[in-house]
């Protein structure tokens, strides 16, 4: 089945059950200045979910386009992708549980025809603590749909996603179907779990549907499989979130004045339900791409050495064309970097697949053409969203220029792997092309190698990584990473206002404050601290994107890079970068944009010891 006509079907669907079909929002928030692109279909309706009458009455149907950046480096397996649809359903202050669950079930099992004996589902534990009960009420649901089509449902208690791994599925002979998860899975907020969630936030606990592909366990993911495990065999193709919930000050939970369902259903997964293959790159709107792509490089997408190569370019170009036709163009800040970065890697692996330039841009009129029912502002907008790409395409063959040069100074002896990693960081080439331009050659790169570096390279962007996403927003609780973010901020404010000998000794960072100690021979003026605050929440207001690379040492230097570091002469240093601000040694994690920062105070500030001078700051 195509997206489309799934599409068309949930709409009809759920028209026939009163509800109204509103147009998809843009990608790009309104009102909203917690999140550079909407991730959810929730995040437009937020303000209806809390209480505001919507025009169009208390039951709506939509199709949100979402995008979500921090799955950039995900894709090229068979189910990530940046950007997608989330069809979804709402209920504001009307229906509930009862019509919900029966609803998505029938919507699944009889609209578009996936077989319930392939469908499993999860439902929140409880939580004794904030006094949430257990969703017993969703297993009753869901146990009678099950025994409509005669299956019957066995209820297990899993707990955490390392609790499902120990457990598994089984109860006896017997394998369940329905399955007790805790928060960190079966409940939903912008921010993730209730201790993540800001006072005020709304959430609530949801029961999520998988649609299982029949793959064997995986056991390097863990010793059994059970729904949440990441193996392959299910895929979660919809979540129906009771959104019902809303954090107080003292850090507990009272009902929100309505009752709402924010169901959530990734259409292309669904779509790769429908064909009964897990890999969503076969649906229509991503095949056009890689048909398209194998025309006209004549490599094949079912060969395992371009697979992951097509995936990204078929996904970013999708993603690209979204985000422009949004009025968004590739520019080195917030939103523009994000195209830039999505139209570069797609450049990329297009180079590696041996696609002629010219033809990323060329692909818009197929992408288009797949989405005319829906969104006919492609096809309006087509010849300058290919504009658009194809100039960023050519800005970006200067730099691949130069990496080609680097490459054939490099490419007397063999490749070690610091140069491939070199090579990578540095001018973006993969690994793939290095090895490729080598292969050319009749020189060898050293694989082991690289994959050192690369695996060091990601122990750093892992703990960046860290900061949970569970609806494309960042985590409202990760205020650490805030606070690391903000001295990068004073550092740099401080070095304008004080002069350039100012030097960062330490620095000291818990959930509530932060400690900045640098050299610096005597008080300052409240006047010089007005200024240093002023400069840094200038630079949060400014809604400035955190990017990172790697750079050998003496080019960071070059660069004029500043703070502490550790590595020796010769190695790759990785260096964040805060628009033309801020440019810092650092291992990370920060926050992706500076506003999320909130308002930056200085508390205090001292002398600590001869020549060295510390400012206790809180970010409020
Ligand atoms: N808001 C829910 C989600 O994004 C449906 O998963």
């Amino acid at each position: 089945m195509d997206t489309s006509e799934i599409r068309k079907k949930y709409f009809t669907f759920f028209e026939k059950k009163g509800h109204t079909v509103i147009p998809s929002a843009s990608l790009r928030p309104e009102n909203d200045p917690t999140t550079l692109f909407v991730g959810s279909g929730m995040q437009p309706l937020l303000p209806y979910l809390l209480g505001e009458k919507h025009p169009r009455g208390v039951r709506l149907v939509n199709s949100q386009k979402s995008f979500r950046a921090e799955d950039i480096e995900e894709v090229g397996d068979n189910r990530h992708t940046t950007f997608f649809e989330m069809l979804g359903n709402w209920s504001l202050g009307d229906y509930f549980k009862k019509e919900q669950l029966p609803w998505a079930f029938e919507f699944l099992t009889e609209e578009i025809g996936l077989n319930p004996e392939k469908l499993y589902v999860t439902v929140f534990i409880g939580d004794e603590t904030l006094g949430i009960p257990k969703d017993t009420e969703s297993v009753q649901i869901w146990k009678g749909l099950f025994k409509e089509k005669g299956i019957e449902a066995i209820d297990i208690e899993i707990g955490s996603e390392e609790d499902g791994y120990a457990k598994g599925m089984q109860q006896g002979d017997k394998e369940g179907r329905i399955f007790y998860y805790d928060a960190k899975k079966n409940w939903w907020s912008r921010s993730g779990t209730p201790d993540k969630m800001p006072v005020g936030e709304p959430g609530g606990p949801d029961s999520e549907m998988f649609y299982d592909f029949g793959t064997e366990h995986n056991t390097s993911f863990g010793e059994h499989c059970h729904p949440n495990c990441d193996c392959g065999r299910f895929m979660e193709i919809g979540n129906s979130v009771f959104m019902e919930y809303i954090k107080k000050e003292d850090g507990s939970f009272v009902q929100l004045p309505q009752k709402n369902v924010d169901f959530g259903g990734g259409l292309e997964r669904i779509a790769a339900a429908t064909n009964g293959n897990s890999d969503i790159f076969l649906i229509d709107t991503l095949q056009v791409i890689i048909e398209y792509i194998e025309k006209t490089s004549g490599k094949k997408y079912d060969d395992t050495r371009y697979t992951h190569a097509f995936r990204v370019i078929a996904d970013h170009i999708r993603a690209a064309i979204f985000i422009i036709a949004d009025g968004v163009v590739p520019s080195n800040s917030e939103q523009g970097y994000f195209v830039r970065r999505l139209i570069r890697r797609a450049v990329r692996y297009a180079d590696l697949l041996g696609v002629p330039d010219g033809v990323l841009a060329a692909s818009v009129t197929a992408v288009s053409g797949t989405y005319k029912d829906q969104y006919e502002i492609l096809l309006e907008k087509g010849g300058e969203i290919a504009g658009i790409i194809a100039a960023e395409e050519e800005k970006f063959r200067k730099t691949l220029t130069r990496g080609l040069k680097e490459f054939e100074k490099l490419s007397n002896n063999n490749i070690s792997g610091n140069d491939a990693f070199i090579l990578f960081t540095t001018y973006g080439f993969p690994y793939e092309l290095t090895e490729e331009l080598a292969e050319e050659k009749g020189i060898s790169v050293d694989r082991k190698g690289f994959d050192v570096e690369m695996k060091k390279h990601q122990e750093l962007s892992r703990s960046g990584s860290e900061q949970k996403f569970k609806g494309g927003l960042v985590d409202h609780g990760e205020m650490s990473i805030k606070y690391h973010t903000a001295t990068h901020l004073l550092n740099q404010a401080l070095r304008n206002v004080l002069g350039n000998s100012v030097q960062q000794k330490g620095s000291n960072i818990t959930p509530e404050r932060m400690r900045f100690d640098f050299s610096f021979d005597r008080k300052m003026t409240d006047e010089e601290k007005k200024k240093v605050e002023d400069i840094v929440n200038e630079h949060i207001k400014a809604a400035i994107v955190v990017t990172n690379q790697e750079l050998p040492l003496e080019e960071a230097k070059k660069l004029g890079a500043i703070g502490l570091f550790e590595e020796k002469y010769g190695d790759v240093v990785k260096v964040y970068t805060i628009g033309d601000f801020s440019l810092e040694f650092c291992g990370g994690p920060h926050v992706t944009n500076t506003s999320q920062l909130g308002h930056f105070k200085i508390v205090k500030e001292e002398s600590i010891s001869a020549g060295v001078r510390r400012i206790r700051a809180v970010l409020e």
